[in-house]
């Protein structure tokens, strides 16, 4: 969704804003916007479109200062144009205002606004906000002040960052909820804000994040933070591991494509310094699980959205077969309002890349107004999911930009596997001898993922093969059945051909009338539980005409002569077989957008971090 990056300091902060908004791209947005304050005042400039438009006009038009704020925009309210665009101006020009969020109560705030003689040029809820601020502006007032009283009017979700020419010696940011969050970055006699890291990783990794309802005064060389009744509060830094490196594209075309070779780096990272393959033991220190919480859990919910809801699929088997834990799993956007039958023995598990979605963040407090301990697996450092959580486990993929989540798929898997693999040693229900093996396993996750990858080339060959089809089936049983969940999504999300995941065993009950020779069915079918099933289900496809590229395991000899295409997947243990049988799908859906020309990074309509409902 939108994207906000602010600079203070001695540099010009043009290129410095700029530079941070191509950062934020993956998010998502149609327009954008910067102010800076410029020695002839505060200079704006913003343009419909990706951000080569933006920087185009600051080419023609340059602007320089010390002091700026840019914003890329998802648009809410209002169509994508110029005027609609961030920054905001107030009508005396006193104020400029960048938001994330929505203005709930923002139509009450206009009309009041229009009635005391406020001129609106944007149909943007996000303009009642300068408007407000400089009716409470004073001499007297100051401007944090007045950014202060403005916050406790609006109804919503909110991250707002703001300056103002009158005092040039700072910006103002505030959190009001989960939507977007603000990090400060603390640098050498200069200062960032940003709605997300990878905006000021470049230039300072000494960051803090504000909670909701906290607000921050950033000057150069200071940062104050305080609560929305302007009570100091402490300012805790910390140190972010992330490489700025791992938010550049490199050698790939596209960061889908880097993002889903990391996923051997990803695996190694997240399994290492919580095995102990010696003694067969799990460790995940960050999760706070005693032996004592481990044994009380009655239940485990999990709740996520997208890909992060497939992981949460496989982990119901891994923890039920593994821990023997009653496991549900449910879509946060239904969980938060579906009034689940949770209580204080039970463990609300989100699963989330980012750590912000709207529908997720949620369900947690759904989970935590139930008496549930709160856990996550988050791969964004310091975001909500993590924080507000009693325990969580940090994904060890580093950023991921691209829209269509891939290493942030395969590593939450491994993280459910050594949950379950702990859960079952800490409530006495896994026998040492089969955590041992379990946990040997392990050991060969990265170096399996490995293998698929180096069979790029044989997805190439399918993908060409199916670049033009209309419409896909992916099928899939028992722990597959989730992947072929997550290969539709991933095929539909970036190459718009309309794809569905179905558990292969429902086919007859519908969706086997829609088989014919040009729709294509994708068939799971690695050596797993259930391989004997998918036999007789590619089989009937067959005998429908239709198409079919299965995923196999090397030595399989029954499904390749029935396949019109073989994707082949190393022996995997099947516990872990999602981790590998997913990969070739993700490399399909990558070159089947990329041969159709399309923006696989950012694909229409959607955003990276879906921060409202
Ligand atoms: O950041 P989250 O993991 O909470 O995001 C959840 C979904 O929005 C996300 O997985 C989405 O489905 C992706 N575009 C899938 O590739």
């Amino acid at each position: 969704m939108c994207g906000i990056v602010g600079y203070i300091g001695p540099r010009d902060a043009t290129p410095i804003i700029l530079n941070g908004l191509k950062r934020l791209e993956y998010r998502g947005y149609d327009s954008a916007g910067l102010a800076v304050l410029t020695e002839r005042g505060v200079q704006l400039r913003r343009a419909v479109g990706k951000l080569h438009r933006l920087q185009a006009l600051v080419e023609a038009q340059p602007l320089s200062g010390h002091v700026g704020i840019g914003h890329t925009r998802w648009a809410t309210h209002g169509e994508p144009s110029q005027r609609n665009a961030h920054p905001h101006v107030s009508d005396r020009g006193q104020v400029v205002v960048v938001h994330n969020g929505i203005v709930e109560n923002f139509l009450a705030l206009r009309d009041e606004l229009a009635a005391e003689g406020a001129h609106f040029r944007s149909e943007t809820d996000s303009e009642v906000i300068a408007h407000l601020i400089e009716r409470f502006l004073s001499r007297e007032t100051g401007l944090v002040e007045a950014v202060r009283q403005t916050l406790q009017l609006l109804e919503g979700s909110n991250a707002v960052v703001v300056m103002s020419a009158l005092e040039p010696d700072k910006i103002v940011a505030a959190r009001l909820g989960n939507a977007g969050g603000i990090v400060v970055g603390l640098g050498e006699d200069e200062m960032l804000v940003a709605s997300d890291l990878p905006a000021i990783l470049e230039h300072t990794r000494r960051v803090a994040f504000l909670e909701p309802r906290q607000m921050v005064v950033v000057q150069r060389d200071a940062v104050h933070l305080m609560d929305l009744d302007g009570n100091p509060q402490p300012l805790q830094p910390t140190v972010v591991p992330w490489d700025p490196v791992a938010a550049e594209k490199g050698e790939y075309r596209h960061f889908m494509q880097k993002e889903i070779h990391e996923q051997v780096r990803g695996l190694t990272d997240t399994i290492a310094g919580r095995v102990d393959f010696e003694g067969g033991k799990i460790y995940l220190d960050t999760l706070n699980l005693t032996p004592e919480l481990a044994r009380r859990v009655r239940k485990i919910f999990i709740t996520a959205c997208g890909t992060a809801y497939h992981a949460g699929l496989v982990g119901k088997t891994l923890l039920e077969r593994i821990a023997r834990v009653p496991v549900e799993v449910m879509v946060a956007s239904e969980f938060r309002y579906a009034d689940p039958l949770v209580g204080p023995d039970d463990v609300v598990l989100a699963i989330s890349q980012s750590g912000e979605t709207a529908d997720t963040l949620a369900a947690m407090e759904e989970g935590r107004r139930k008496g549930a301990t709160l856990w996550s697996i988050v791969n964004a450092i310091g975001s909500q999911a993590m924080r507000i959580a009693q325990g969580y486990i940090s994904m060890q993929v580093g950023p991921e930009i691209g829209v269509a989540s891939t290493k942030a798929y395969t590593a939450p898997l491994v993280d459910l596997y050594m949950l379950a693999v702990l859960l079952g040693d800490l409530r006495g229900t896994l026998p040492a001898a089969e955590r041992r093996r379990l946990v040997a396993d392990l050991r060969l996750v990265p170096y399996l993922v490995s293998q698929v990858l180096e069979r790029e080339e044989e997805v190439i060959a399918v993908a060409r093969q199916l670049k033009d089809v209309r419409s896909c089936l992916y099928i899939g049983r028992g722990i597959n059945m989730a992947t072929a969940y997550e290969g539709a999504l991933k095929l539909k999300e970036i190459s718009y051909i309309h794809a569905e995941g179905y558990p292969a065993g429902e086919m007859k009950h519908g969706p086997i009338a829609l088989l014919d020779e040009e729709t294509p069915v994708i068939a799971l079918a690695p050596r797993d539980p259930w391989y004997e099933k998918m036999v007789s289900q590619v089989e009937q496809a067959k005998a429908r005409g239709a198409p079919v590229v299965a995923v196999v395991t090397e030595g399989d000899t029954l499904i390749p002569p029935l396949a019109d295409a073989v994707l082949w997947v190393p022996p995997t243990p099947w516990l872990l077989s999602p981790v590998v049988t997913v990969v070739p799908l993700q490399m399909l859906a990558y070159h089947i957008a990329a041969m159709r020309g399309l923006d696989v990074d950012q694909p229409r309509n959607l955003a990276k971090s879906v921060t409202v409902e």
